[in-house]
């Protein structure tokens, strides 16, 4: 049944769940389909509309793109109007000077290449997945107001700018009447740098926060305190890049801590990272991964619960 509550994204009128699914890592082409379609399908039944992948997403790169656009082809089409669907371009997916950075060409091609992977019209939020220092940002801005007035996407989103720059986008996306929706940042209880900087610039610019890699990939699920590497896990596979062993125990110490709190409280670390996460003012939606539906359960499970005690909330921000 879904319960799952929505938050108002910004100053807009879209809703977007709690909780959200990013296909980041899961949905690469060694990633078996019947799984992927059955997180897909068990994200529908709670109430996850938003779905968040990339042009880069995979592996390889287009990978999970072409593995959604497949699934929403023959299983999900006739709900097309129940998902809200992100893409972003602006990391490197081809050779030459036009494959990579936040150029009108590489934005706006890019784009036409994850709609023809997805097999879709248009997107519902496409992103600058990454400022380019290298291109004027007017550039940037430009390219991603014109693909909303073409009609590909129907909001734009921000991914990792600096305050700054972040500020002086919203600026010219306003200027256009092309608000930009959506800011895009690491946040989580490991890695609270978003709240000097992004999350003050959201709140001001009435712009949607949402967290990504809550869990910090999977170490605040407390499973790399065991003394075995878990197999399979994304610090283990060879394909996922982004965690080694080495960096899923480098805070071990402080997420022992944690754990230890969540065990008195009686609530997964996992569910209490994603709680916290979801307490934290101006945060409109927490951006998870799942490598299967235990996991999408868990962490779904954050969602629309009691708020944390101040003294569980002091105890984690403490740590
Ligand atoms: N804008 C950007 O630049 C950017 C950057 C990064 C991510 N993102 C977005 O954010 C999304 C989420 O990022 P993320 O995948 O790093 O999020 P995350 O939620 O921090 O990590 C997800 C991983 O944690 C593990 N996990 C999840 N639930 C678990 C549980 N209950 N118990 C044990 N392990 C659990 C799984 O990894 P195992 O394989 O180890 O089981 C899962 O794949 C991405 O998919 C993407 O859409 C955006």
């Amino acid at each position: 049944m879904n319960t799952m509550p929505y938050r108002r994204c910004g100053r807009s009128g879209v809703l977007l769940p709690e909780i959200s699914l990013g296909l980041w890592h899961n949905f690469g082409a060694a990633d078996a389909r019947e799984r992927c379609r059955a997180l897909i399908a068990r994200a529908l039944d709670l109430g996850i509309c938003h779905l968040d992948v990339a042009d880069n997403y995979g592996p390889p790169p287009g990978a999970a793109e072409r593995c959604l656009g497949d699934l929403l082809q023959r299983e999900f089409a006739a709900r097309r109007d129940e998902l809200f669907i992100a893409t972003k371009a602006g990391h490197l997916m081809w050779s030459g000077p036009y494959g990579d950075g936040g150029s009108r060409k590489h934005l706006i091609a890019g784009l036409d290449a994850s709609l023809r992977r997805l097999r879709l019209d248009y997107v519902d939020v496409f992103y600058s997945h990454r400022p380019d220092p290298d291109t004027p940002l007017e550039e940037t801005v430009q390219a991603l107001i014109d693909i909303v007035r073409s009609g590909k996407a129907l909001y734009i989103g921000l991914s990792k700018y600096p305050p700054e720059r972040f500020r002086r986008a919203c600026a010219l996306l306003a200027e256009a009447r092309v608000p930009c929706l959506v800011h895009q940042f690491r946040y989580n209880l490991l890695d609270r740098s978003a709240e000097g900087g992004m999350l003050p610039a959201t709140a001001q610019q009435s712009v949607g926060a949402m967290a990504f890699s809550p869990l910090a990939q999977g170490v605040l699920s407390g499973k790399y305190l065991a003394e075995a590497l878990p197999p399979d896990s994304r610090a283990v596979r060879s394909d996922s890049p982004f965690l080694t062993p080495e960096r899923a125990r480098a805070e071990s110490a402080r997420v022992a801590a944690m754990d230890a709190v969540a065990r008195a409280a009686g609530i997964p670390l996992a569910q209490l990272a994603l709680r916290w996460l979801l307490a934290q003012p101006g945060i409109c939606s927490v951006l998870i991964g799942a490598r299967n539906v235990s996991q999408l359960d868990t962490c779904a499970a954050a969602a629309g619960q009691a708020p944390l005690s101040e003294e569980l909330l002091s105890a984690l921000s403490a740590l």
